[in-house]
């Protein structure tokens, strides 16, 4: 069982260098992978330190050459690097930009792989399947990179996507990781609740889904953390922000938007049940549901002394609802 776990591992890592080999040293890889990095702003030294690679546009040249080194059908299948199918084998990856996704300790688990071409007929981005070595709900991407500055600087910025973790760490800001698009999970906010209790949420000025991601925020508040979200402007995400400002620029902008989750969540919703009563009483509820997942009793306080501002209800009536949901819970 180990060593079949060592054999995924060491299949990956090997992609890994493939894909960086690739990227680098071939005419297609720098034609078209490089030159599609470097268009995006990514610096020779980002692209070096987070593997970033290349899989040529061909059916099978990378499972034809980890064949031909050595390496195991069985594993290459395992890692869904090589699709399977009957008598015939596919690199999964085929024609795309690669991120290597690493554990908290830097080896490779699987990747990301972005089209180059904006069709509507393949999807923007493909991962590696779940594997006995890739657990999607478990990781984070960028944690390797960012641990000891998420430890130093006492705050973790969580961002969706491959790019907006590598855009961000290039200005400057390196406490930064991304949740890939996918659900919080409690897993993934106990790997940084091991380095800080502070997180920063920022979603992309694009988020349709910015009301369902408030509900994955509650797991952070359950475990005692604090957090802090922030909307960047319309039709911009962390990438394209950072792309385009300075890390002082960027330090500015979130330290003047990024605004505690609770308030932010209260005002929010106020605003969605202006002039409805019944929204508004759901809304009074949702919020003080929040509120009773935080641990700490004072926090607990005095975030119902806020909402009762920001929501204009009396906190009697705030601590009466937090009473009736405790009582339900146990
Ligand atoms: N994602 C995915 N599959 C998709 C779309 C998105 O796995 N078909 C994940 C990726 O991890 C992606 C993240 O969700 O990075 C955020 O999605 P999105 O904001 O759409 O992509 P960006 O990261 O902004 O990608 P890009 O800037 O390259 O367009
Ligand atoms: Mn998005
Ligand atoms: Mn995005
Ligand atoms: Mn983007
Ligand atoms: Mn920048």
């Amino acid at each position: 069982e180990a060593d079949a776990r060592e054999s995924l591992y060491l299949v990956s890592e090997y992609a890994n260098k493939y894909f960086q080999k690739i990227l680098h040293n071939t005419n297609q890889g720098k034609s078209i992978g490089l030159s599609y990095f470097k268009e995006r702003g990514f610096t020779d030294d980002i692209i070096k330190k987070f593997g970033l690679g290349y899989s040529l546009d061909d059916w099978q040249a990378f499972t034809d050459e980890a064949l031909k080194d050595g390496y195991n059908i069985e594993f290459l299948e395992k890692t869904g690097l090589t699709i399977v199918k009957e008598d015939k084998r596919f690199d999964r990856f085929k024609g795309r930009v690669m991120f290597p996704i690493q554990s908290m300790s830097g080896r490779v688990l699987g990747f990301g792989g972005r089209i180059l071409t904006n069709t509507k007929k393949a999807a923007k981005y493909l991962n590696s399947p779940e594997s006995d070595i890739y657990h999607k709900s478990k990781v984070l991407y960028g944690i390797f990179h960012a641990k000891q500055s998420i430890a130093k600087e006492d705050n973790c910025f969580l961002v969706e996507g491959y790019t907006d973790v590598i855009q961000f760490y290039q200005t400057g800001i390196k406490n930064v990781v991304a949740s890939s698009g996918t659900a919080l999970t409690p897993e993934q906010i106990r790997l940084i609740n091991r380095l800080t209790k502070n997180i920063t949420v920022l979603f992309d000025g694009d988020s349709a889904g910015i009301r369902a991601s408030l509900r994955g925020i509650d797991l952070i508040l359950e475990q005692g953390m604090n957090v802090k979200v922030c909307m960047f402007p319309e039709g911009e995400d962390p990438d394209s922000f950072a792309k385009q400002n300075t890390f002082e620029e960027l330090t500015l902008f979130l330290d003047e938007n990024a605004q505690d989750f609770i308030q932010f969540k209260a005002s929010l919703l106020v605003k969605d049940s202006k002039n409805d009563p019944i929204k508004k009483a759901e809304t009074v509820r949702d919020i003080v549901n929040s509120i009773s997942k935080i641990p700490d009793r004072i926090k607990k306080e005095i975030y119902i002394q806020e909402c009762s501002k920001i929501m204009d209800i009396s906190e009697e009536v705030l601590f009466s609802t937090l009473a009736q949901i405790n009582k339900k819970e146990y």
